[in-house]
């Protein structure tokens, strides 16, 4: 039905600058082909309100025929409308927003604001219905990806509160790379002031390394440094490494952090098959350098168990058909153990042997205890990192102080740490700097290859 412009209260809208160049396009198309499309409005009820109807979607199409009268061009001084009286008001609000903010030629900073009010809005009405509006579910909403609605929520928080540096950024990817870099230098700063004393028990030198142990009784355990490298195992070796004893790591399989969070039931987005390229790297990785009298131990998902062991097997490892699980139990974090979901509740731990190869310990058990110490997982940024007593439990039983430990997928260097406490030659390496530089940052006596 057509409806006067003067009787449409166009409200606040979320999309203030709609392009110069847009509104002439969209000018012209209305002069030569006419409007296609109705604008959205419904009928206002306030008796108060000079207005007879409110605007809900289509304010580009409501500002080009304002345009077009201003011209003089009277015709356009009526638009057509589609009324709709059954909607609640935020819901108008938030299709508004969807409809602007699925644009993809918003100013920025107009772009950030709207997609924060939108997740505002949705939040509100999911937790009505006592669920949570994830950032998966916004970023289908809206057709972008999940990441990048965390991303840009806190650069809208920042301009919200006048941030100066966020709001003269040139660009979103300014805005965001700015975040970052403050997130970084407060984990730094607290990395270096949090940093456990290291006790270095002896120094190591290679003259101390061949001499016998002391002369009291007092087991010594030799701290080496750990060797950091940034490596991506796919095309690369670690610079200096050639061979290793085991290999000690949590294979990565691309999971998607988003879906680790839902309260629902958990649609796990395992990338195992984009990644199986990935696993051959790592079995022919670890076939050129673990000793034949060597162990590969690896933290995996319990859906790859058969993958795993195919893959060890064709490389020349025995799988041992006995997967240690990690009970994360009421010390899981939020990130790692959605409930209902076993392979997140527990982790399990994969031995896979050189036939040559004997096992150090036997730990009496296949539920392994997961068990931060007080204060420990904030040492880490890391989703990933793993608890020093459940490493060193699990290192226990396949590697003996002095023996080279070698994790490709080190993060921030849980699994290398409790290796160099162990008294083992510990080298980490991971495709990611940020990582590698946290895990130099955090372990003092560590060295950068
Ligand atoms: C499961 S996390 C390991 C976490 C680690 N245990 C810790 O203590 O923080 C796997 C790591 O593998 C790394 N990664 C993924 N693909 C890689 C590749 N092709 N080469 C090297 N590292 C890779 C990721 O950056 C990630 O940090």
């Amino acid at each position: 039905m057509k409806i006067p412009l003067i009787a449409i209260d166009e409200g606040v809208r979320i999309r203030v600058d709609y392009g110069d160049d847009e509104l002439d396009k969209l000018m012209h198309s209305l002069e030569t082909i006419g409007q296609l499309q109705p604008i959205l409005v419904s009928p206002v009820c306030d008796p108060e309100s000079s207005f007879t109807y409110k605007l809900i979607a289509g304010g580009r199409r409501f500002r080009a025929h304002q345009l077009l009268v201003e011209e003089g061009k009277e015709r356009f001084s009526e638009i057509n409308c589609l009324v709709r009286d059954d909607v609640p008001a935020e819901a108008h609000r938030i299709a508004e927003m969807e409809e602007n903010l699925q644009r993809k030629d918003m100013d920025w900073k107009e772009y950030a604001l709207g997609v924060l009010m939108y997740h505002e809005e949705r939040s509100k009405e999911y937790s009505k219905a006592l669920k949570k509006f994830t950032d998966t579910i916004c970023g289908n909403m809206l057709g972008i990806h999940y990441t990048y609605v965390g991303k840009i929520l806190p650069v809208a928080k920042a301009l919200k509160a006048n941030d100066p540096e966020v709001q003269n950024a040139a660009t979103m990817l300014d805005a965001i790379n700015i975040l970052l870099r403050r997130r970084q230098a407060a984990m730094e700063a607290k990395l270096v002031k949090d940093r456990p004393p290291v006790e270095v028990k002896k120094a190591p030198t290679p003259a101390q390394e061949k001499t016998s142990p002391t002369k009291d009784d007092t087991p010594t355990v030799l701290l080496h440094p750990v060797h950091f490298s940034v490596v991506d195992i796919r095309t690369e070796h670690f610079p200096s490494l050639l061979k290793c004893d085991h290999v000690f790591t949590d294979i990565p399989y691309g999971i998607e952090m988003s879906n680790l969070n839902v309260e629902q039931e958990v649609a796990d987005a395992h990338g195992v098959n984009e990644n199986i390229e990935l696993l051959e790297d790592f079995w022919s990785m670890c076939d050129a350098m673990v000793s034949p009298f060597g162990w590969v131990g690896t933290f995996f998902d319990m859906i790859h168990f058969e993958k795993l062991c195919t893959l060890a097997t064709s490389h020349g490892f025995i799988p041992m058909r006995w997967p240690i699980i990690c009970d994360k139990g009421p010390n899981s974090n939020a990130n790692n153990a959605p409930r209902q979901n076993a392979t997140k509740t527990y982790e399990s731990f994969l031995l896979a042997r050189r036939p040559k190869a004997t096992l150090a310990r036997h730990v009496g058990t296949s539920i392994l205890p997961w068990t931060w110490a007080k204060g420990e997982r904030d040492l880490y940024t890391h989703n990933f990192s793993k608890p020093q007593e459940l490493a060193t439990t699990l290192l226990s039983m396949f590697a003996k102080p002095g023996e080279t430990i070698y994790d490709p997928f080190c993060g921030e260097g849980s699994l290398v740490q409790a290796a160099q406490n162990f008294g083992c030659r510990a080298y980490g390496s991971d495709y990611e700097t940020i990582h590698i530089n946290r895990a130099h940052l955090r372990i003092t006596n560590s060295v950068l290859v």
